[in-house]
């Protein structure tokens, strides 16, 4: 069974007089253990199908259906005491700005304290503590963090501080969203390559949103393209990412540049995403798209299997008429 099974999942927004969908028909599994990046450029609906997972979306939120089954369990049916549960000890996450949930007028080792005690209320006060120290040991914070004030953290410190509270209940799924972007790339790796190293020994799977496709590329198994709130293409990182099928993820794939070969212009996308208030019949990407056909903008393409988890929504798989 699939740990996380997200079965046509669509979020709209109410923005005054006008409904956005911000994830459109999103269908995806998350096995045991497994890394999945979610990449796509500004507004394509990674945090918002993150937030649907979470059960976390603002209030304008007017419509959510699909089914989020976590463990088969849906997430979208949870009450708010399943909910607690499910959060903190299946699955939880880390933002980009994490650390500002945390009062900046008490110690840090207190606060990952009291966060233990409220879901452990009959565990002694001195476990506690030693489940705190333990913590922040693994993810390579000395002893002196625990009493310290967050102002007195580096941003490198405090993301693994985000880290070590998204680890405190050993959950089985943890949801990074650009939790690494604002730091340093040196530090950035050192933080990713503790999570792959502490992942693989807490059998935790993990879902990393971000526009930095390099940053999948070393740290996920898996890849899912989202474009204007659908998915594009989803599969093995070493398949997508070498061999991309979709017009969209070659577009994205040739916005970033390579270090090897020869020096030349990024090809990027021009245009920006459709209006996502319309109803878009067609593909998505039809508008940016170099080899959209009338077809294109009438008709919406559906998912084709390029082989075992491996998918692409595009006309042009059907058509067999696919270009490099
Ligand atoms: N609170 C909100 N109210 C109304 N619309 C929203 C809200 N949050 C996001 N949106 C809209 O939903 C769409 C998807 O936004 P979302 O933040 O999920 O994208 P994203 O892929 O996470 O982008 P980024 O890479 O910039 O973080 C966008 O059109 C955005 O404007
Ligand atoms: S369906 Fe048409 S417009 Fe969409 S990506 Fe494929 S070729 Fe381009
Ligand atoms: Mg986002």
């Amino acid at each position: 069974m699939s740990l996380l099974e997200i079965k046509n999942v669509n979020i709209a927004y109410n923005t005054g007089e006008k409904k956005v969908w911000a994830c459109r028909n999103i269908s995806l599994d998350i096995n045991e253990e497994e890394s999945v990046g979610i990449v796509g450029e500004s507004g394509s609906g990674k945090s918002t199908l993150a937030m649907g997972i979470l059960r976390l979306l603002p209030e304008n939120i007017i419509e959510v259906s699909g089914e989020a089954l976590l463990e088969g369990k849906d997430i979208f049916k949870m009450t708010p005491d399943e909910l607690r549960e499910y959060r903190w000890k299946t699955m939880s996450v880390i933002f980009q700005k994490s650390m500002n949930s945390l009062s900046p007028v008490h110690r840090i080792g207190k606060q990952m304290e009291d966060i233990y005690r409220v879901h452990y209320p009959n565990e002694s006060d001195e476990n506690i503590k030693k489940r705190i120290y333990d913590l922040l040991k693994i993810v390579n914070l000395s002893d002196r963090v625990y009493m310290s004030y967050p102002h007195e953290l580096s941003g490198g410190m405090m993301q693994r501080v985000a880290i070590a509270l998204a680890l405190i209940f050993s959950p089985k799924l943890l949801i990074m969203d650009e939790a690494t972007t604002a730091l340093d790339v040196v530090t950035q790796s050192q933080i990713l390559n503790e999570i792959m190293e502490l992942e693989k020994k807490m059998k935790i799977a993990r879902v990393m949103i971000t526009h930095d496709v390099s940053v999948v590329a070393s740290t996920c198994k898996r890849v899912v393209v989202l474009y204007a709130g659908e998915i594009m293409e989803q599969g093995d990182v070493k398949d997508v990412l070498l061999d991309p099928k979709h017009p969209y993820t070659q577009g994205l794939l040739n916005s970033f540049p390579s270090f090897k070969g020869e020096r030349g212009n990024l090809r990027g996308i021009e245009g920006s995403l459709p209006d996502l208030s319309q109803p878009l019949p067609g593909c998505v990407f039809a508008e940016r798209c170099p080899h959209a056909s009338e077809r294109c903008f009438k008709e919406k393409p559906k998912q084709r299997d390029i082989k075992s988890r491996w998918s692409v929504s595009c006309h042009l798989i059907e058509e067999g008429k696919v270009h490099d």
